[in-house]
């Protein structure tokens, strides 16, 4: 029962994403799966100043403003995303990525 529930509660989370990115394959945004191999993200703290607001994240982040010139499209910030829904957030990309 709460496995069912916190398995919902991660994809719900997910859902803030789902519209620009896919775990898989490049979208609006770059595919998720194995984030946690690139950049800093692995230190779910700097993925989350990137998730509250990648407009400032990016201004001082030379790895961000490579991205957005691939993507040329601005992420969205979720400034009440907290370091516990960022946890669930990549638990469920992980689990994703490997089913
Ligand atoms: C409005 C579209 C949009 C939404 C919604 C969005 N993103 Fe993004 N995301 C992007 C784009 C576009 C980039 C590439 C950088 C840029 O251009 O801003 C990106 C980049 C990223 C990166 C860096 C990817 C890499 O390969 O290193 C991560 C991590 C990320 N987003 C996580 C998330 C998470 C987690 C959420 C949900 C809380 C989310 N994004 C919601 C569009 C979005």
């Amino acid at each position: 029962m709460f496995r069912k529930i916190f398995r919902q509660e991660k994809h719900c989370l997910w859902g803030k994403c789902a519209s620009c990115h896919q775990v898989l394959k490049p979208a609006t945004g770059p595919a998720l799966a194995g984030l946690e191999d690139r950049h800093t993200w692995a230190d779910h703290k700097e993925l989350l100043k990137w998730i509250n607001n990648p407009a400032a994240y990016l201004a001082k982040d030379s790895y961000t403003q490579g991205l957005l010139a691939q993507y040329k499209s601005m992420m969205t910030g979720f400034a009440d995303v907290t370091l516990t829904d960022v946890d669930n957030i990549v638990a469920y990309i992980n689990d994703a990525a490997i089913h």
